[in-house]
């Protein structure tokens, strides 16, 4: 029997994003501190030890999911980090996190993060004590609200539409004021997913001159940085990240 090719293109409404599966992912993504985890974490904190501690009266994580990390990054600069996010499983996490306190197994990210940045509070729960977590997505975005804004892993693993990921990027320049900072970082060329043994998640391979494409006709300064893809992470399909900083220019 020939193979049935699957031809509808999945947009970011159709997957049940309440449904994200939080340990599984951590369990794959962050339990432990991966190589590509650290380059992230080397990249950001250079972006945000350019800011003075407290320097920044507002910032955003767009598509939080379960990742502390990002978060932490940001705590050394900002006074208050928007955790917007749409899932119900991950609001559900970030909240225990805030509440409870921390996972165990964010320790060693955090003491990467402040021997990098020694500008960030003495403890996590300080640096989360910073951290507002919102229910909503990348259209409840109010244009140049934020002083910098930071996506991770998001506008690329949440549709298979070119046209969607590329809206989605706009809303993320949008967020920042003019002159504000953009941090990203993207699955390279990642094919729709899964965590373990769960439903295919939609994505849109993207490679840098995609990611050109969309942002250097609405932002400037704009830097890619390449990361090699990352032997001990479950094959994604994807060929390594690629991480961005832009700022919004003035009108
Ligand atoms: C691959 S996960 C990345 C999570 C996290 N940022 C990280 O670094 O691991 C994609 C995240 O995007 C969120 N998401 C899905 N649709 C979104 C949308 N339209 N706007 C913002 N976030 C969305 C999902 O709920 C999920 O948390």
């Amino acid at each position: 029997m020939a193979a049935t090719r699957r031809t509808t293109v999945r947009r970011n409404r159709d997957a049940d994003w309440d449904a994200w599966p939080v340990g599984p992912y951590l369990a794959e993504n962050y339990r432990w501190m991966h190589p590509c985890d650290r380059g992230v974490i080397h990249h950001h904190s250079r972006f945000y030890r350019r800011f003075a501690p407290g320097g920044l009266t507002r910032t955003l994580e767009l598509g939080a999911g379960p990742n502390l990390y990002p978060l932490m990054l940001a705590a050394g600069a900002a006074r208050r980090i928007d955790a917007l996010e749409p899932s119900a499983a991950n609001l559900a996490y970030l909240r225990r996190q805030l509440t409870y306190g921390p996972d165990e197994s964010w320790e060693p990210f955090y003491a990467l993060c402040r021997t990098l940045d020694p500008a960030l509070p003495a403890t996590l729960p300080e640096a989360l004590g910073r951290v507002r977590v919102i229910r909503g997505d990348a259209g409840d975005l109010v244009d140049g609200r934020y002083d910098t804004a930071s996506m991770n892993f998001v506008a690329e693993s949440v549709t298979e539409d070119f046209g969607e990921f590329a809206a989605l990027c706009t809303a993320f320049v949008r967020s920042v004021r003019p002159g504000g900072r953009l941090v990203a970082s993207f699955m390279e060329r990642m094919p729709s997913y899964r965590i373990g043994a769960g439903p295919l998640w939609p994505a849109c391979p993207v490679d840098a001159s995609a990611l050109r494409a969309v942002f250097a006709h609405q932002t400037v300064s704009l830097r890619l940085t390449h990361l090699a893809k990352d032997p001990t992470l479950p094959e994604y399909g994807d060929t390594g990240v690629l991480l961005l900083t832009a700022e919004r220019p003035a009108p």
